[in-house]
C-alpha cells in the first residue's frame, strides 16, 4: 500500500521538529516542504533526506502549494513574529492576512486534506482558517492544550513515579495562560488522583499547584532558555499526523469550536475529542466542576476578548 503525502507549511524551528519526527517514525511517506524562503525549505528536505539510509525509504522534498494536491494532512507552522511596537491585534491581523492566502492555495490544491494549525496563537489561528478555508470545520484541527496536556501527564508521571503514558488527565481551554487542568478526570491506572491514594501518595492541593504552575510557565521557561520551544511541539504534530492518517480514533486534547459543550460557541479551545482520518470526529467533553467550568468560561471569554476587533 502507498503510504500517505504529508505537507508541512512553514520550515521554522517548529516545522522543522514537526518534519523531523514525521520523518524518524517514518509515519508518511512523501513529505512535502513550502516555505516562502524555497531555498530554506530545499535545504531542510536535502538535510533529512541525508539520513534516509538510517531511516527508511521517506521521501522528502520542497514543494510549492501545487505540489501537495496529494496530502491527505497539511501542517500549518507559518506566521509571522511580532514587529518591534507592534500591538497583539495588528500581529493578529497580520497572520491572519498570511493565513488568507494559504487557505486560498489550499482549498484550490488540497481541498480535502485535514489541516493541523499549530502557529500561534492557535486557538485563535485555528478559529481563523476555519472560517477562511471552504472545507469543514472538523478538518481544521489546531494543536491547541495537547502540548500542555503532554507537559502535564510528564510532570505527574514523575511525582506519582509512574510512566507518562499510565497517566489520564487533560489540560483544556487556551493554549496559553487561561489553560485549565481538569484535575477531577485526572487518573493514574483508573485511579482517581483526587479521591485515592496513588502509589502512596495522597492528592497534595498545595503540590499540585505548583505542578500546574510548571506546565503554564514551561514555554516561558525554555523560550528564555533557548529562545523557541520546537521539539516537542514537533512530536505532538507528528503523533497527530498519524492518528489522522490512520484513522486510529484515538481521543486528543485539541482546539476546536466547542458547539455548545460547557455553553460555549463560536470561538476554538481545546476539548477531548476522538480525531480520525476525517479529522475531529466528535467531541467527548468529560464532566467537570464547578471550578474548572468557571475555568473554561474565562479562557473563552480571553479567546473572544482577542477575536473581537479582528479583520478575518
Ligand atoms: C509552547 O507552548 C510556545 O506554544 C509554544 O511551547
Amino acid at each position: 500500500m502507498a503510504r500517505d503525502s504529508v505537507g508541512i507549511i512553514g520550515t521554522g524551528n517548529v516545522g522543522v521538529a514537526a518534519a523531523y519526527s514525521i520523518f524518524q517514525r517514518q509515519i508518511a511517506g512523501d513529505l512535502i516542504l513550502v516555505d516562502r524562503d524555497q531555498q530554506r525549505a530545499e535545504g531542510e528536505a536535502m538535510d533529512l533526506m541525508h539520513g534516509q539510509s538510517l531511516v527508511g525509504r521517506v521521501m522528502v522534498r520542497a514543494g510549492d502549494y501545487a505540489d501537495l494536491t496529494d496530502c491527505g494532512v497539511i501542517v500549518i507552522t507559518a506566521g509571522v513574529g511580532q514587529k518591534p511596537g507592534e500591538s497583539r491585534l495588528e500581529l493578529l491581523n497580520r497572520n491572519a492576512a498570511v493565513f488568507r492566502e494559504i487557505a486560498a492555495h489550499l482549498d484550490r490544491h488540497a481541498p480535502d486534506a485535514v489541516l493541523v494549525i499549530a502557529t500561534n496563537p492557535v486557538d485563535i489561528l485555528t478559529y481563523v482558517m476555519q472560517r477562511l478555508t471552504q472545507r469543514p470545520a472538523h478538518r481544521v484541527i489546531g494543536t491547541g492544550t495537547m502540548l500542555d496536556t503532554s507537559r502535564f501527564r510528564a510532570a505527574l508521571g514523575e511525582y506519582y513515579g509512574v510512566n507518562p503514558r499510565s497517566v489520564h488527565a487533560y489540560i483544556m481551554g487556551e493554549h496559553g495562560d487561561s489553560e485549565v487542568p481538569i484535575w477531577s478526570t485526572a487518573k493514574v491506572g483508573g485511579l482517581s488522583l483526587f479521591e485515592q491514594t496513588v502509589n502512596g501518595r495522597q492528592f497534595d492541593p498545595q503540590a499540585m499547584e505548583r505542578l500546574f504552575q510548571q506546565v503554564k510557565t514551561a514555554a516561558f521557561d525554555i523560550i528564555s532558555r533557548k529562545g523557541y520551544t520546537n521539539t516537542a511541539i514537533g512530536l505532538v504534530i507528528a503523533y497527530m499526523v498519524r492518528v489522522i492518517l490512520e484513522d486510529q480514533k484515538s481521543v486528543l486534547a485539541v482546539s476546536v469550536d466547542p458547539q455548545g459543550d460547557y455553553g460555549l460557541e463560536d470561538v476554538c479551545l481545546s476539548i477531548p475529542c476522538i480525531v480520525g482520518r476525517d479529522g475531529i470526529e466528535s467531541r467527548v467533553a468529560p464532566l467537570i466542576n464547578e471550578t474548572e467550568h468557571e475555568g473554561m468560561q474565562a479562557s473563552s471569554q480571553v479567546l473572544r476578548n482577542s477575536l473581537q476587533g479582528m479583520s478575518i
